[in-house]
């Protein structure tokens, strides 16, 4: 007999409603982790530190407190007590201390143990942080890999205690579970410390820790961050600028870009009775007569109550909001870098022989206002361990979007979100995509069809909003909004535009000034013989001076030197550029105010009006305070003491002492120092 197959039956409505219930946002993200940026262990560790990097910022601004950062990466001992060493190691503590304005002590828990809690989120105003949910997912992650809670120090000022706690994640409610909390003695009067043990890896090169607070510290000069690595010496990356960039204000959403569902949300949500009021206090650039007149125009009364007003009426009171002109947002939301500060930041820590940066005029996307910043440094400066470092920059572990093709060397990109540095998920990325559509051939710089520009080059884009569209939660790529786009292309354009200038001038100049000196170089066989002709009775000095000046004039006069560095005049036609020779640095290095940069010709340092000192609050970090970084600058000047060709020299001296007679007031650039330097040789 056949055996008759036993036939499953199928779920009934009943079974699957039995099983259906509500999912907690720490759940989804415990098995979603890699949506939030810990997918592998690296990648993971460096997150933790950037979110915790990220808060200390975003914390001090907000309090006018000058920041500074110490971040600690140590690894941990397994069981046996073993420390294996840090490329080996798999478990890792990260520290991050801040001197902000702390945290008060029942806020401490939440912000630290359940997610999608914070305070950026509801306000329209330019921070790093944005969803409420990037510290407590380190500390889950901590929490998932290794079992360890989150371990917290804070302080809000002298006159009060530090609280100690201990916090872990209830991941089924997202509520926090406390397992310690105390009152402590701490060093610190004021501020916060996150310890997070967690499973990582730490490496060097491309999308590493160290990377993170190298970009951190060019877009970021008025920050002192001091990072011990757990490997090697503690890296000190000083403050450069004393000052606080400006304050972003908060503003409210704009009418424009603003979707049907949010205007609805917002009228069932408002505070106010009357339409016209709504759309005066909840809009930015809705003044009372323009409130009235879009009532008018959407045939609603004024004093309607927003709550009430449904379906068409709604939809034609949307419709008269995106038709009528309304005034650009306004911009005092953002605070963009600024062109002196990229500018600077670039030339304190990329060698280049060229460097420029560009601000763009606000824009809006969606309602939300924006600003694009480019920066771009070019060559490899004049220095032999610069090449040495990018040798060893390449030989380390590849990231993505990094070729193993070193001998066709590909333009590297830096691109930040407000002030923060995006080291994933370059491919989808709104400014790769602008880069790759920017027609790099134009400039004189090589191109193949849909690849990055080839050649030493480091682009800078820096994207300010009050809202940054990223692609994930992770917050590693901005999304390609066409406005964005566009304003990244106009951006990056008009920095190839001056790197053509440049490039084109270089040639001119470096052909000219070859074949000068090969004019120089029978001068003075031609002064012999014509004197030998003439029995000696040549005034010999006379015609080498003479024959010098027609040999300057047939291969571009001053000009020539200009463009190659030999005079202290800055690049003409090129705004907010450096061009960096071997002979010494044109352009205006910008000497930003509060700037404590030493100059190497023994000039005294500027000084800004009205600088002030940094507030010191870390004893501890200051004593250990190793010498600071050697900087571009002393490197380029410390070339110019090698002993000048005698035509060079020759030059130097004239306009040493052209410069002399015009009596000019005491330079403030050290570049200017050069010429009265080498009068004394
Ligand atoms: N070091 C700190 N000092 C003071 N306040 C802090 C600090 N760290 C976090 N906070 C507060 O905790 C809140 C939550 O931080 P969290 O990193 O989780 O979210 P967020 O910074 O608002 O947004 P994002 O998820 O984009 O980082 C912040 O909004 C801030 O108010
Ligand atoms: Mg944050």
């Amino acid at each position: 007999m056949a055996k008759t197959k036993k036939k499953t039956r199928g779920a009934t409505a009943q079974e699957m409603g039995d099983s259906q219930r509500s999912i907690s946002v720490s759940e989804f993200f415990t098995k979603n982790r890699h949506l939030l940026g810990f997918d592998s262990p690296r990648k993971a560790m460096l997150t933790c530190v950037k979110e915790a990097v990220d808060n200390a910022l975003d914390a001090s601004e907000e309090a006018h407190i000058l920041p500074e950062v110490h971040i600690i990466l140590e690894v941990v001992a397994d069981a046996k007590g073993h420390k294996p060493s840090a490329a080996q190691a798999k478990r890792f503590r990260v520290t991050v201390i801040d001197y902000g304005p702390g945290i008060v002590r029942q806020q401490i828990p939440k912000i630290f143990a359940k997610l999608l809690y914070g305070s950026k989120f509801h306000r329209l105003r330019m921070s790093r942080g944005q969803q409420g949910i990037g510290i407590s997912a380190a500390g889950m992650y901590g929490q998932l890999t290794t079992g360890k809670p989150v371990k917290i120090i804070s302080r809000t000022s002298a006159k009060n205690q530090a609280h100690y706690f201990e916090v872990q994640i209830d991941t089924k409610k997202n509520e926090p579970r406390i397992l310690e909390k105390k009152q402590i003695e701490w060093e610190n009067h004021r501020g916060t410390q996150v310890t997070i043990e967690l499973e990582g890896r730490y490496v060097k090169g491309r999308s590493s820790i160290d990377e993170y607070v190298e970009q951190t510290a060019i877009a970021n000069p008025h920050v002192k961050i001091t990072y011990d690595p757990p490997d090697g010496e503690r890296r000190v990356f000083e403050r450069t600028h004393n000052e606080l960039p400006e304050q972003p204000r908060e503003i409210k959403p704009h009418p424009y870009g603003i979707e049907f569902g949010m205007l609805l949300k917002m009228m069932h949500d408002t505070k106010s009775h009357w339409l016209s009021g709504f759309l005066k206090s909840d809009f930015s650039r809705i003044s009372g007569p323009l409130a009235d007149h879009i009532c008018k125009e959407a045939g609603l009364s004024p004093k309607k109550r927003p709550r009430d007003i449904h379906g068409e009426p709604a939809e034609k009171l949307y419709r008269v909001l995106q038709a009528t002109k309304i005034m650009a947002p306004s911009t005092n939301c953002l605070s963009p870098i600024g062109e002196k500060a990229i500018l600077y930041g670039l030339y304190q820590q990329i060698k280049g022989d060229f460097y420029t940066a560009v601000t763009r005029p606000p824009a809006v996307y969606r309602g939300n206002p924006f600003v694009i910043e480019a920066g771009l440094a070019f060559g490899r400066g004049s220095g032999d361990d610069q090449k040495k470092k990018r040798k060893k920059t390449i030989d380390g572990p590849l990231a993505e979007g990094e070729g193993k093709d070193t001998q066709r060397e590909l333009a590297r990109i830096i691109r930040y979100a407000n002030r923060v540095p995006l080291l994933f998920q370059m491919s989808g990325c709104a400014t790769t995509k602008a880069v790759l559509d920017t027609a790099w051939r134009n400039y004189g710089v090589s191109q193949s069809r849909g690849a990055l520009p080839q050649g030493p080059m480091v682009i800078f884009v820096h994207m300010a909003s009050v809202w940054v569209p990223f692609t994930s939660e992770s917050k590693e790529a901005i999304a390609d909004y066409d406005e964005i786009k566009k304003q990244i292309k106009l951006a990056l354009q008009e920095c190839g535009r001056r790197l053509g200038i440049f490039l084109k001038r270089r040639d001119r100049a470096k052909s000219e000034f070859r074949r000068r000196n090969v004019f120089e170089l029978y001068i003075k066989e031609v002064v012999d013989s014509c004197n030998r002709l003439k029995g000696g009775k040549l005034p010999v000095k006379k015609l080498t001076k003479q024959l010098t000046e027609i040999a300057e004039k047939v291969t571009g006069g001053t000009k020539t030197d200009e463009i190659l560095g030999k005079t202290g005049a800055g690049p003409e036609g090129l705004p907010s550029s450096i061009i960096v020779t071997e002979e010494g640095v044109e352009g205006d290095i910008p000497l930003m105010a509060g700037d404590t940069i030493e100059l190497p010709l023994g000039d005294a340092p500027p000084q800004a009006p009205g600088a002030e000192e940094p507030e010191s609050v870390s004893p501890e970090i200051e004593k250990a305070k190793p010498k600071p970084k050697k900087k571009a600058k002393s490197k380029a000047v410390k070339k110019k003491k090698k002993p000048a060709p005698k035509a060079k020299k020759k030059a130097v001296k004239e306009k040493a002492a052209k410069k002399k007679a015009k009596k000019k007031p005491a330079p403030k650039k050290k570049k200017k120092s050069l010429p009265a330097k080498r009068k004394k040789k």
